[in-house]
């Protein structure tokens, strides 16, 4: 989104939720839904998917380094979300529509979705263009989850923890069930060129996973670049990189003063918020939820 745009952001009212095909969306997502149904992808397109707060922004500029050869000053052309359009996104009062940033890029493109597999415009299939998705752990989702809604004045008011804990257990946030979600998109890697990813192991080893996203994309990374990867693409660096942190968007819109979009990026924060109770539910969940498909989360390194 062009920070330009701004438009009367000012004015900006958190989005109630609507359902589209039993999922929850932000209702301005609803109005541009045809348009994105009918995306046209190409094939040479490249698809990063991921739950929201799954490592998204960590994954696309691990991308985007990748295919630039490690080139920091391309990486710097400009701020993540204009690299890499982020297809469903729709916001009508601030003049933005996804679909029409990436109609008018050139390819090869690469693009951002947060869809559950079942939602994914057809075209991608049909084209058969790679996608790469990262899962992350249900609690410390969840928790980035609710400090994203705290400060992202575009989605619904999150409540108490406890309250949002229920929401997202329940399915009830925008974009639906993470257990459907992470679960959808594991069975779709056997079917089409998917390559799965876990927030979990590229924070054990970041290096390994980068050579996995190089293998997948047919792209020669000597060590030297692999190694500017790692360093670039660190939490740390991401933090303060204007260009991947979402300080260039409006503060009417993205409020880093109530919790920073760059907050923790570790694996095991959800300590800080989970009571044991809460924590035993969720791991009976995903055993019940995640059964027979074969996935399975480290919620700790
Ligand atoms: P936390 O809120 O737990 O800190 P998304 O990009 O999908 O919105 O995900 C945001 C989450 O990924 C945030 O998690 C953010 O801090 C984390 N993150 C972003 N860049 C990261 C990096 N380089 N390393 C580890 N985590 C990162």
């Amino acid at each position: 989104m062009d920070s330009e745009k701004g438009g009367d952001s000012e004015s900006y009212k958190r989005s109630t939720l609507l359902d589209i095909n039993g999922v929850p969306f932000p209702s301005d997502m609803i109005n541009g839904w045809g348009a994105i149904w009918n995306f046209k992808a190409r094939p040479d397109d490249l698809l990063i998917c991921t739950y929201p707060k799954a490592g998204t922004t960590w994954i696309q500029e691990i991308v985007d380094m990748v295919q630039h050869g490690g080139d920091l000053q391309k990486c710097a052309r400009a701020p993540i979300h204009e690299r890499m359009p982020f297809i469903e996104m729709f916001l009508p009062k601030l003049n933005f529509s996804g679909v029409e940033e990436a109609n008018a890029m050139a390819s090869p493109r690469t693009l951002k979705s947060h869809l559950p597999v079942q939602l994914l415009p057809p075209s991608f299939w049909e084209q058969k263009s790679k996608i790469i998705y990262v899962a992350r752990n249900a609690k410390d989702n969840v928790v980035s989850y609710f400090h994203f809604h705290r400060m992202n004045k575009t989605m619904p008011e999150p409540g108490t923890w406890e309250e949002f804990l229920e929401t997202f257990i329940a399915g009830k946030v925008a974009l639906g069930s993470w257990f459907d979600h992470v679960r959808g998109w594991w069975e779709a890697k056997d079917r089409h060129p998917i390559l799965y990813l876990f927030y979990e192991d590229m924070k054990e080893d970041p290096g390994r996973e980068i050579r996995k996203v190089a293998e997948f994309l047919d792209i020669q990374l000597p060590e030297s670049v692999l190694n500017q990867i790692v360093l670039h693409t660190k939490f740390e660096r991401m933090k303060v990189n204007p260009m991947t942190n979402y300080t260039t968007m409006p503060s009417s819109l993205l409020d880093h003063s109530i919790s920073p979009f760059m907050r923790k990026g570790t694996v095991g924060n959800w300590k800080e918020h989970f009571t044991v109770a809460q924590s035993e539910r969720m791991d009976d969940l995903c055993v019940q939820l995640l059964k027979g498909s074969g996935l399975s989360f480290r919620t700790e390194l």
